[in-house]
């Protein structure tokens, strides 16, 4: 497939860069006046017209429109049963996460609903909510295990999301989140039990049928602390599967620098972040990754991400889809959000979203970027005035067509 008069080819990188950091993130690549050529699924070249070659096959004229690579979406939980629009309400009416949590509502409740619904059923549930994400410029993400909290219930969404990635053309990939909470028999001195079932049995299942490239454990406040978070990294560690932390959503709780002890992949959330996190990412492979459309339903400070580029850190965007704290799986909400909250340039933002999504996805070899042989998941817009109309217009759909493995989709 060709595209032809592209007004904007954005987010072209050399090959073999993984991730942009510091100074450099503030840098978006791009061709005025451009084609790109794909062929095999992947990128074959690009450049300016006045070298597009002569093809004769499917070509597309994208006149006024612009072509980004995909989103890659490090962070969701698109696998869920119903929703909790209840406790949507008591938020309004004054709860806090936690207190909502400590009631059983919260995970426990998304628990609840999820042992209650067929395989079947959470499939069909969680393609449209993938369809959707996809028509949003989503081309490769990751998504969680969690609200199953028994063997039987984690095993049970580790394999929709294994359908899922047999059944879409988006890249897919797959944590294993059994340390998500505690249920509700194992609260009040029985926690460490728990953590052995998730070590012990939970794990050896989940690592023998490969269902999951990553494991991932809520290390906060009123969660799992710091030592089972080590226990469960190190576990996971035996199977070769790397860890992406949900760390210091709630309280400065030490996550985010086990995190790093261990080498995580990534650690998430961040929104209680300081010196002490910054200095402990310095140096490390673990990308520090912003969820701000938590930070936004949940009315939570945002985490400071701006601080961490201009430490010279690399950061990535995610959007942490899910029904109790971010109900939206919207990258391009995401990157209005980072820009007006988390004050990140629209470059910022963009290779936040992309490059170093997709590192945070361990997938930076392969997409992320307009690269010549990496997949061709990108998206054309609509006739757009500039790249940083993107996350101006914050709720104007800027999509126009969706390319995957080289292929229209929709
Ligand atoms: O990333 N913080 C932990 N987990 C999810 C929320 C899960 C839920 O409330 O259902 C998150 O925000
Ligand atoms: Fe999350």
């Amino acid at each position: 497939m060709l595209i032809k008069n592209i007004k904007l080819l954005v987010g072209i990188l050399p090959q073999g860069v993984t991730r942009l950091s510091g100074e450099d993130m503030n840098r978006l690549n791009t061709i005025e006046n451009a084609y790109i050529l794909l062929e095999n699924g992947l990128i074959k070249e690009f450049g300016q017209m006045a070298q597009c070659p002569d093809y004769k096959g499917e070509t597309i004229n994208a006149m006024g429109k612009m072509v980004f690579p995909s989103f890659c979406d490090s962070h969701t939980h698109i696998v869920f049963a119903g929703s909790r629009e209840g406790e949507f309400l008591d938020k309004i009416n004054g709860l806090s996460y936690e207190e909502i949590a400590k009631r059983g509502g919260g995970i426990l409740n998304s628990a609840r609903k999820l042992h209650e619904t067929s395989e079947d059923e959470l499939y069909a549930q969680a393609l449209r909510r993938l369809k959707m994400v996809i028509g949003f410029g989503t081309g490769a993400l990751e998504i969680k295990s969690g609200y199953g909290l028994s063997t039987e219930d984690e095993l049970k969404m580790l394999r929709v999301i294994r359908r899922l990635s047999q059944t879409t053309s988006a890249t897919i990939k797959a944590t294993f989140l059994g340390a998500h909470a505690f249920p509700q028999e194992y609260k009040n001195g029985r926690e460490d039990e728990y953590v052995d079932l998730v070590c012990n049995e939970m794990l050896p299942k989940v690592a023998a049928e490969g269902l999951a490239d990553f494991v991932d454990v809520f290390c906060d406040k009123g969660f799992f602390t710091v030592d089972q978070t080590a226990r469960i990294l190190e576990a996971a560690q035996k199977y070769g599967i790397r860890g992406k932390i949900h760390a210091n959503e709630l309280d400065f709780s030490g996550g985010v620098q086990v995190g790093v002890r261990y080498n995580a992949l990534s650690v998430d959330h961040l929104e209680a972040s300081g010196e002490n996190e910054i200095e402990a990412l310095k140096n490390s492979e673990t990308m520090p990754t912003g969820l701000p459309g938590c930070s936004f339903f949940l009315n939570l400070p945002y985490a400071p991400l701006k601080k961490m580029i201009n430490s010279g850190l690399s950061v990535a965007l995610a959007t942490d889809y899910n029904p109790g704290s971010t109900p939206s799986g919207n990258m391009k909400m995401v990157l209005s959000l980072a820009c007006i909250k988390m004050r990140l340039t629209p470059a910022q933002a963009i290779n936040a979203a992309t490059i170093n999504g997709a590192y945070a996805l361990g997938l930076s070899h392969s997409h992320g970027s307009i690269t010549a042989g990496k997949v061709a998941n990108l998206f054309i817009t609509k006739e757009i005035p500039s790249v940083e109309y993107i996350p101006y217009s914050y709720t104007e759909p800027i999509v126009d067509t969706v390319i995957l493995k080289g292929e229209i989709y929709k």
